[in-house]
């Protein structure tokens, strides 16, 4: 009995499921962000759940995954049974864009997540999802990051457009450390940075590419979601747009139901000018009243740009 015993606590200690982590709550009791990916804590459970993640998700990708995608899926040969291992995958990534994964403990303020793609550095969760809530997703897991963004990451432009985004955080502190006026600074910096998370939620986790063979996903909220990938390209109920800055940076979202508005980009460096265009209207002062609502924003994560 007391080797069963043993034999079960090793188990929940050894997992790494999402909410169900005691390494990732160590990490973060520990404010550590940064840290290695405990590849031995893996179950079988956690294996499994990749595989059936990544089973059902192939028929989707072939049928409504741009292409860069499925050529990025390949060059980083992930492996379809297994949860993969960062160093593995970076070892294929890193001499395409010179991104790599980088193993985060949780949530990352807005600032320094931008400021890690600016390095090229994608921060990237290690927990998985419970084999028995594989739809059901409260935080992000390795499945959307790993399966879902990293992919695009092998893709020149859609790299620079990424650390083009790094570059604008940093603007946005730039800005924000002419002003003196904390509350002043803290007033713009929450319109600024709303219009930025709006602009990434509306081309990097929920974008739509035009391609010769009809509108393709490239966000990872789509490309990682068995249900909302086919309903964000067949469903009449979803708008789906040419890309609009002005109305990206003025639309609200909302995270807990299928995106009824999606934006199509012509292709990545489309996707790149618009950051651009995003850095420009931010230094002409064009982001400092968007209209308000979601996502909403902490004084921590508004507070993370003070430290450029
Ligand atoms: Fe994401």
């Amino acid at each position: 009995m007391r080797w069963c015993y043993f034999q079960v606590n090793r188990e929940v200690l050894g997992m790494l499921t999402t909410t169900a982590a005691p390494f990732i709550e160590d990490a973060r009791a520990r404010d550590q962000l940064f840290i290695r990916q405990p590849y031995e804590l893996y179950s079988e459970e956690n294996h499994a759940a990749w595989r059936s993640l990544y089973a059902r998700m192939q028929p989707r990708w072939a049928r409504y995954a741009n292409p860069h995608f499925l050529e990025g899926q390949a060059s980083l040969r992930l492996d379809a049974s297994r949860v993969p291992r960062l160093e593995d995958v970076n070892q294929f990534l890193a001499p395409l864009t010179g991104f790599q994964a980088r193993a985060v403990s949780g949530y990352v303020p807005p600032f320094l997540f931008f400021d890690c793609l600016r390095r090229r550095e994608f921060p990237t969760t290690v927990t998985i999802r419970s084999l028995d809530s594989l739809d059901y997703l409260p935080e992000p897991d390795i499945f959307h990051d790993i399966a879902g963004h990293v992919p695009m990451h092998t893709h020149r432009d859609f790299a620079e457009t990424l650390v083009r985004f790094g570059d604008c955080a940093h603007t946005a502190a730039g800005i924000a450390a002419g002003i003196h006026d904390e509350n002043l600074r803290l007033e713009r910096l929450s319109s600024i940075v709303k219009a930025m998370a709006r602009f990434f939620w509306f081309t990097v986790e929920f974008g739509l590419l035009r391609t010769p063979g009809g509108l393709r996903a490239y966000g990872s909220g789509l490309l990682s979601s068995h249900s909302e990938l086919p309903h964000a390209l067949e469903s009449p109920e979803v708008q789906r747009s040419e890309a609009c800055l002005e109305w990206m940076i003025h639309q609200s979202f909302a995270i807990d139901h299928f995106q009824p508005l999606l934006f199509v980009v012509e292709g990545f460096e489309h996707l790149y000018e618009l950051v651009g265009k995003l850095e420009e209207w931010m230094l002409a002062g064009k982001l400092d009243h968007v209209a308000p609502g979601e996502p909403a924003l902490s004084l921590e994560d508004l507070r993370s740009f003070y430290w450029a």
